[in-house]
């Protein structure tokens, strides 16, 4: 019976929902509330404090399809992807869970039910493995199943590992639910080599494990004890492409429906033939783990999750570039991905440009670099004697080109070559050391400073206190005593200065005793104390002196208008942009505030007005600043916004502001919104791959802002207005210039009718202000005669006449004009001396304008 990917997936869930389990979403591929996992690596993950009994549900039976990514952590398959037919950086497990509900005999009731009766499997093709002294499994299956004794393998520890290290004894990490399991395997037939499990010869690919049934019963700790759960669970994982493969009657999971699309569609995108290159599983396992942590929010970077991201997509980069890759090609398979992930590919669709881009992004940035490291590699290679390249040249790959250092092993094991891995570490290592002393370098007194000192801080709602000196620092030494103008560290039993921490800044301001002034510049965390940085700029000051502690007040609020400020921007910009927006980091100032965040594309005007809408309205709310101690999960579950890969104590500080944010913060704020006045931004911009930065401004500072910008509108708007004032005149100047020029110029067309001197001619372009201006100036140089003028302007025809004051008893202008005029659609009429019309009519005018010499010389 032939089943599509989808199709099984489908069923699964259909079948245990049947059996009274609720269908659950797939959860994030990061973790939440799970700082031991690297990557979402089971279905039970989500699970784990109901497992635990930690989490209380609505339901006691479950069933989900998790998405999975097993590279790095405990369960790491990255270097195997390509090499076998089975292993992949990310998978889909079906899953059943029963949280203290039912146990092993159901459990093992339904994996028989849904194998041989909804999927039809033979029943002499399933074998099963149970723990070694799990003799309950092992009845369940040979006496209420019927699977004949021959059939069950009891698997043990390990040889030489310590006790519960077996295959039939799962773990999810070195801590957290475990217990023996019960493994269902598949006989793909006596043509393909390998053994039964606990055979030799079981790694070969003949019987394959399909089905884990996990029968939870214990809570491993750090230190190996086994703690029982308080009711035995269930927790079953069977790998979809593998039962899909069974469905499709094929063998290795790289020839069921999906694959073979993303192998065909990458084959295409390369432009290469042969369909059964390994390079191509690669690549069309790496589009599922790149395209599905992106859409879970793992950016590529240096570090942690983002870093392992990176790695696997330029494995892929560099297996495309094998197969000859013209460019970027990688990011074009995100579509085909989410068509052929059915069900379970529509979150892909939504965000399918977002991660198209960034992908995208990634291939170009290390396409610059690949050409030329694969070259020194190879060369390398090239040159090696022996069958190990040496730990050096693997940094430097890594270094300069951006080769991890797994891709430089995957190369090298093409050419049957290893890599040290050790040395390599020892490089890395190295580096990190020269890193630390290139920090340290006449800079930093914290590098060098240690003390075992602990200050109490008592600054959130005071600025000022009195207080004793417990530990003084010159140049580093410990100082029993100060004189004026030494610069130190100052250490107190309690200060209200504020340390720099999560972005907000250090406080400063003044430590007073009875003779002594020591001006606090900048103030850090030191270990457990706090430490004033600064100037002796009076007095003394020595060891248990009590001082006076005045924090620069005024600095302070203004730190807390713009700490309160980034608060509101960050959940602002959620709304505005989208929940992947996450703080990437952040510098609290009195003078602005700096926020950097995750996003592809610039914030667009309207946006940024948007964003900064929505902080001045909720300003105005002026919500309450109310902080709240309290334990992690509580702060989680109340919807607090904790940075990604920060570690928190138990016991946090729960920030809220309204129904508006809600973040974890050790800061300090204002009291109530309403405090920060206004909030401007000056600035956005990118700062890296998938990072902008906004600056703003806040109260006064925001007001100084607005007046600046305002005063340097007003100049500029007076320097424009004399500006175009100037070009005016100088315009007129100039027209006046071409219309004497021009009236010189028409002189020439004078004539005589009956003796009298007559000027017609049509102009080209004038305005009728100059032609007024010439026409006086043309009857001037006439002394006595008749002028007729006519132009063209805008589509407009403009007519005007002139008539010297010795003939206007004879020709009056008026009469003149309103004779052209009529021709040319229009009317007219004026003095007899000096008269102006329009017209329409423009391809009437040369007509008209040839009647002018008939009509006067009737009259002169
Ligand atoms: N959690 C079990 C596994 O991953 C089912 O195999």
């Amino acid at each position: 019976m032939y089943m599509s990917t989808d199709e099984v997936r489908n069923a699964f869930l259909k079948f245990f929902e049947s059996k009274g389990h609720q269908i659950v979403d797939s959860s994030s591929l990061v973790p939440h509330n799970d700082p031991t996992l690297l990557f979402t690596n089971a279905g039970m993950n989500q699970f784990k404090d109901c497992f635990l009994g930690a989490e209380k549900r609505a339901y006691t039976r479950a069933t989900t399809a998790q998405r999975c990514v097993r590279a790095g952590g405990k369960h790491n398959d990255l270097e195997n992807v390509g090499f076998t037919a089975r292993h992949h950086t990310f998978f889909e497990m079906l899953g059943n869970f029963s949280f203290g509900d039912y146990f092993k005999q159901d459990a093992i009731a339904y994996a028989w039910e849904f194998l041989t009766e909804t999927l039809k499997l033979p029943k002499d093709r399933l074998l099963v493995t149970v723990y070694e002294t799990d003799d309950e499994a092992f009845e369940i299956w040979n006496k209420q199943v019927g699977v004949p004794a021959d059939r069950i393998v009891r698997i043990g520890d390990k040889k030489g590992g310590k006790q519960y290290e077996s295959d039939n004894f799962w773990t999810m990490g070195d801590t957290g639910p475990c217990g023996p399991c019960t493994e269902i395997f598949y006989d793909h037939g006596e043509h393909i080599w390998g053994g039964r499990p606990g055979t030799p010869e079981e790694d070969g690919d003949r019987f394959i494990e399909i089905w884990n049934n996990v029968f939870m019963q214990f809570n491993r700790h750090a230190d190996g004890t086994m703690e029982p759960l308080p009711k035995p669970a269930v927790d079953t994982g069977m790998g979809i492409e593998r039962i899909s493969a069974i469905m499709q009657g094929v063998h290795s999971n790289y020839e069921i429906d999906v694959f073979q699309k993303l192998i065909k569609a990458a084959a295409q995108t390369i432009g290469y033939q042969d369909l059964s290159n390994q390079s191509l599983r690669v690549i069309a396992d790496h589009i599922r783990s790149c395209a599905f942590l992106i859409v879970d929010g793992v950016m590529p970077s240096n570090e942690g999750r983002g870093y392992v991201l990176r790695r696997i997509i330029r494995r892929a980069v560099r297996h495309g570039n094998k197969l000859g890759a013209q460019g970027v090609f990688f990011h074009k398979l995100v579509g085909v991905l989410a068509d052929v992930m059915g069900s379970a590919g529509e979150e892909l669709k939504k965000q399918q440009a977002v991660v198209e881009k960034v992908l995208r992004i990634e291939e170009e940035n290390f396409g610059r670099t690949l050409e030329r490291g694969m070259a020194i590699l190879n060369e390398a290679l090239d040159n090696l004697e022996g069958k190990v390249l040496d730990g050096e040249t693997v940094f430097k790959l890594y270094d300069t080109y951006g080769f991890p250092a797994d891709l430089t092993n995957d190369v090298a094991r093409e050419r049957e070559f290893s890599i040290d891995e050790q040395g390599f570490e020892e490089a890395m290592e190295a580096q990190r050391q020269r890193a630390r002393e290139a920090g340290q370098f006449g800079t930093d007194y914290n590098a060098t400073i240690k003390t075992q000192t602990h200050s109490d801080f008592c600054g959130y709602l005071a600025t000022q206190g009195s207080s004793t000196v417990t530990e003084m620092f010159v140049d580093g030494e410990v100082a029993e005593s100060l004189s004026a103008g030494d610069k130190a560290i100052v250490i107190l039993d309690e200060t209200p200065f504020y340390a720099e921490s999560g972005g907000q800044c250090g406080d400063t301001g003044v430590l007073k005793t009875q003779s002594g002034v020591f001006k606090v510049e900048d103030t850090q965390k030191l270990g457990n104390a706090i430490a004033h940085y600064g100037v002796l700029a009076e007095g003394v000051l020595a060891k248990d002196d009590k001082v006076e502690t005045l924090v620069d007040a005024k600095r302070r609020a203004a730190i807390s208008l713009n700490h309160s400020a980034t608060h509101l921007l960050h959940a602002a910009l959620r709304q505005v942009l989208g929940e992947h927006v996450t703080q990437k980091g952040s510098l609290v100032k009195p003078e602005n505030l700096r926020f950097d965040f995750s996003h592809l594309e610039a914030v667009t005007p309207a946006e940024l007005k948007q964003v900064e809408r929505l902080v001045n309205a909720q300003i105005r709310r002026n919500h309450i600043i109310e902080t709240q101690i309290m334990d992690i999960e509580s702060a989680k579950q109340k919807g607090a916004m904790a940075l990604f890969g920060e570690k928190y104590d138990d016991e946090v500080r729960v920030l809220s502001m309204g129904d508006f944010s809600t973040e974890l913060c050790g800061g300090i704020h204002a009291s109530n919104t309403g405090d920060i006045g206004l909030f401007k931004i000056t600035s956005e911009g990118g700062i890296a791959a998938g990072i902008r930065r906004i600056e703003a401004v806040t109260g006064e500072a925001a007001l100084d802002t607005i007046e600046m910008q305002q005063a340097k509108y007003e100049e500029k708007l007076a320097e424009s207005a004399n500006k175009a004032k100037a070009l005016e005149k100088e315009i007129q100047k100039l027209k006046d210039k071409m219309a004497a020029a021009e009236s010189a110029n028409i002189m020439g067309k004078a004539q005589e009718i009956n003796g009298i001197k007559v000027l017609i001619a049509e102009m080209e372009g004038a305005d009728s202000k100059n032609l007024r201006t010439m026409v006086d100036d043309i009857k001037n140089q006439l002394g006595s005669g008749v002028v007729m003028l006519a132009n063209v302007n805008d589509g407009k025809i403009g007519l005007i006449a002139g008539v010297t004051k010795d003939l206007v008893g004879k020709v009056k202008a008026g009469d003149l004009v309103k004779m052209v005029a009529e021709q040319v659609g229009g009317k007219g009429g004026g003095r007899p001396d000096m008269a102006q019309a329009g017209g329409s009519d423009i391809t009437a005018l040369p007509q008209a304008i040839k009647t002018v010499q008939p009509w006067l010389e009737e009259r002169l």
